[in-house]
C-alpha cells in the first residue's frame, strides 16, 4: 500500500491549517526559485505558486502516487520524484519549504544545516514537523506493532521519535541562520465519522506498515488498533471526535 493522496486529503482542512500557518510566517517578498520538499498531492506548492507567481516552483516527492495527483492539476509548476535524503537543488533557491515531510527523514543534526546551505543569501528555510508521537494516536500503533505476529517486521520501520527537542534545532540552525523562529502549536482537530483517528493516521503514519503487513494481516492489524483508539478518543456529545495533534514549526533566514 503506498502513499494514497485521496486517504491523505481526506483531512484535507485539518492538515492545510498548520501548512498555511508556516506560510504566514515567510516574509520573502520576492522569489525566482522555491521548492517544496515532500510536496505530496501538490496543494501547497500551488499555494506557493500563487503567493510568488514569478518564481519557479518545484514540488519534489519520493511517491509517484502522490506526484501523479499533484501535476494533474497543475502544469506551471515542475514536478520531481527524488528520495528527500539524497535531494539537492541545481542551484541555489529562494526558499526551502517542508511542510510535514522531514520527520520521515534520519540525522536531523545534519540534514538541516544541509539545506540552509542550498539557500541564497537572505533565503528561507520554513519546516513544519508532528511531535506528537508521544499521544495515544501514535502510541497504539507501536504497542500493535510490537503486539502481532508481524512484530519483526514492522519493528524496524517504527518512528518512535524522529523529531528532537526544540532546543536541538535551535543549536544545529543558530550557527547558520541570521534569523530563526521557532514555535509550537497544539490543534484540536474535531474530526467526523466512525474511527477518524485511525483513518488519518492511515494517511500519512501507518503508511509503511500497511505496506510491510500482507493483505490479510492489514485488517486484523487495523481492527486492534482501531479498539484502542476507541477507548483513547470517544466521540463528542455532537459526534464529532476531538483530537489533538501537536506540530513543530520552524522559520531560518540564511
Ligand atoms: C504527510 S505527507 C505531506 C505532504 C505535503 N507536504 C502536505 O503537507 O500536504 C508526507 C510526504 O512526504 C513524502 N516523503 C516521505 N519520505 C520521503 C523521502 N525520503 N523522500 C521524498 N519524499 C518523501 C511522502 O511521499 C509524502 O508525500
Amino acid at each position: 500500500m503506498p502513499w494514497d493522496p485521496i486517504q491523505y486529503l481526506r483531512f484535507n482542512s485539518e492538515r492545510l491549517r498548520p501548512a498555511l500557518d508556516l506560510l504566514a510566517q515567510v516574509p520573502l517578498e520576492i522569489a525566482e526559485e522555491i521548492v517544496d520538499l515532500g510536496c505530496g498531492p501538490g496543494q501547497i506548492a500551488k499555494i506557493l505558486k500563487s503567493r510568488w507567481p514569478l518564481a519557479l516552483v518545484t514540488g519534489v516527492d519520493r511517491s509517484l502516487e502522490m506526484l501523479e495527483q499533484a501535476a494533474a492539476s497543475a502544469p506551471d509548476i515542475q514536478w520531481r520524484q527524488a528520495d528527500l535524503a539524497e535531494w539537492r537543488p541545481d542551484r541555489p533557491v529562494d526558499l526551502i519549504y517542508a511542510n510535514a515531510s522531514l520527520h520521515w527523514l534520519n540525522d536531523h543534526d545534519t540534514l538541516f544545516p544541509r539545506l540552509m546551505g542550498y539557500l541564497n543569501p537572505g533565503g528561507y528555510l520554513a519546516v513544519q514537523m508532528p511531535r506528537n508521537f508521544d499521544r495515544a494516536s501514535h502510541q497504539a500503533v507501536f504497542e500493535v506493532a510490537e503486539a502481532g505476529p508481524w512484530s519483526d517486521r514492522l519493528r524496524p520501520l517504527l518512528r518512535r521519535n524522529p523529531v528532537a527537542e526544540p532546543e536541538d534545532y535551535l543549536g544545529w540552525l543558530s550557527p547558520c541562520a541570521q534569523h530563526l523562529e521557532l514555535w509550537q502549536t497544539d490543534y484540536l482537530h474535531l474530526l467526523e465519522g466512525p474511527d477518524p483517528v485511525a483513518a488519518w493516521t492511515k494517511g500519512s503514519l501507518l503508511v509503511p506498515l500497511m505496506e510491510a503487513l500482507a493483505e490479510a494481516e492489514r485488517g486484523p492489524f487495523l481492527a486492534s488498533y482501531q479498539r484502542l483508539l476507541r477507548a483513547a478518543y470517544p466521540p463528542d456529545a455532537s459526534g464529532r471526535t476531538p483530537f489533538w495533534f501537536r506540530r513543530f514549526f520552524m522559520v531560518a533566514q540564511l
